[in-house]
């Protein structure tokens, strides 16, 4: 059942501080990552330089992160391909070349496809997989569960953040395997991870605010998001969430690509959101909602209390996220982006568990 809540989607929402403990328990042995269950070898990440993510929608989106912090701490060239488009593009696989398949339900067929394409060309299949023994699990050479329990509303929520769990890990295990980043600093990222859930359940306690943010896409039929780095690859998860849902046209910019273009979208009363958790990023971002607002956006803000102070933005229309190292605050946001979704969803009456035209698996290409 629905645990005394409207929707699945909102119980999925409600569960994700276990999903993440969950998820994490078995990978962290003596203080130190470990995938010594799955058989992964320490010297993988040595041998495996250039891995290639593959999934679709959701599962996609936490790729874009994973890539960031495959960058960021481990110094691995990683792409991110959209399974469906993944063989029509010739793509070059070489010995060494990893390819990480993400998937909630392990059924997906584009996902399968492309799995089964890069293994005729000689590519390692690690897949990172909800359902216990599904088709993606079996066809992978490596398979590292989330530990999300089954998912039932079709809007992903908490295999999303589950998914971004297992990247975390990952990036951490390949940078300290690597050398590049110490034991201390291994660990302290390790502590960092392990605190998410808390952080979560504190965004939990501010829904009701959420709800009241979020009466701004009630009336519009478009909405636009902003944001840099990995706020921009967490705002294009929090749009398709939106976009599916509740049916608000919704796209999700790389701040600065605005100006190239798409500005000339951004009229008055548009919904914006703004998402800035980035410390080093901040101040080209304040630039970019001053465009955004000069041209009369109606403003949501998220961002955290140290870098809220020179927003100019009302504290009505400003969520304040609980401060985190920066490199984990795709996790409090990415809640706050679900619960977006899902008020929209429900305020204007719709089965938000069931969008039109959506199947919880996609098993047609
Ligand atoms: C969106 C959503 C979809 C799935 C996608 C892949 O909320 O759930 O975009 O993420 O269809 O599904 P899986 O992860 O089962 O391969």
């Amino acid at each position: 059942g629905k645990g005394g809540y409207a929707f699945y989607m909102e119980k999925e929402i409600h569960e994700q501080p276990d999903a993440i403990k969950d998820t994490v328990a078995p990978h962290i042995v003596d203080g130190k990552t470990s995938f010594e269950a799955e058989g992964i070898p320490n010297s993988f990440f040595r041998e495996n330089q250039n891995i290639v993510v593959i999934a679709c929608g959701t599962a996609m989106h936490a790729g874009l992160i994973g890539q960031q912090l495959f960058h960021t701490l481990a110094n691995i060239h990683t792409d991110v391909a959209v399974a469906s488009e993944f063989t029509y593009t010739n793509p070059v696989i070489k010995p060494g070349t990893l390819v990480i398949a993400v998937s909630q339900s392990g059924e997906t067929v584009d996902t399968i496809e492309a799995i089964k394409y890069a293994k005729k060309k000689g590519a390692k299949v690690l897949s990172i997989v909800n359902v216990k023994g599904s088709t993606i699990s079996d066809i992978s050479d490596y398979c590292i569960y989330t530990h999300a329990g089954p998912e039932i509303a079709v809007a992903s929520t908490k295999a999303y953040t589950s998914q971004l769990t297992v990247f975390y890990l990952l990036a951490i295990h390949a940078a300290r395997l690597n050398g590049l980043v110490s034991e201390e600093e291994s660990s302290k990222f390790l502590n960092e991870l392990q605190r998410v859930p808390e952080v979560i359940g504190q965004i939990l306690e501010k829904k009701e605010f959420v709800k009241k943010m979020t009466s701004k896409f009630l009336l519009s039929e478009n909405a636009f998001m902003i944001g840099r780095g990995l706020d921009y690859s967490l705002l294009l998860e929090g749009s398709l969430k939106l976009k599916e849902i509740s049916y608000v046209h919704s796209e999700a910019y790389a701040s600065g690509e605005l100006k190239h273009g798409t500005i000339a979208l951004i009229t008055d009363g548009i919904p914006v959101v703004a998402l800035v958790t980035q410390s080093a990023l901040a101040s080209k971002e304040y630039s970019n909602i001053r465009e955004v607002q000069s041209r009369g956006a109606s403003m949501i803000l998220i961002t955290r209390e140290s870098l809220y102070k020179d927003m100019n933005i009302p504290e009505d229309d400003t969520f304040i996220l609980p401060e985190m190292d920066d490199m984990f605050m795709p996790f409090p946001a990415a809640v706050v982006m679900q619960l977006i979704a899902y008020y929209t969803s429900y305020t204007k009456g719709f089965d938000v568990d069931k969008p039109r035209n959506l199947a919880k698996v996609v098993t047609v290409e």
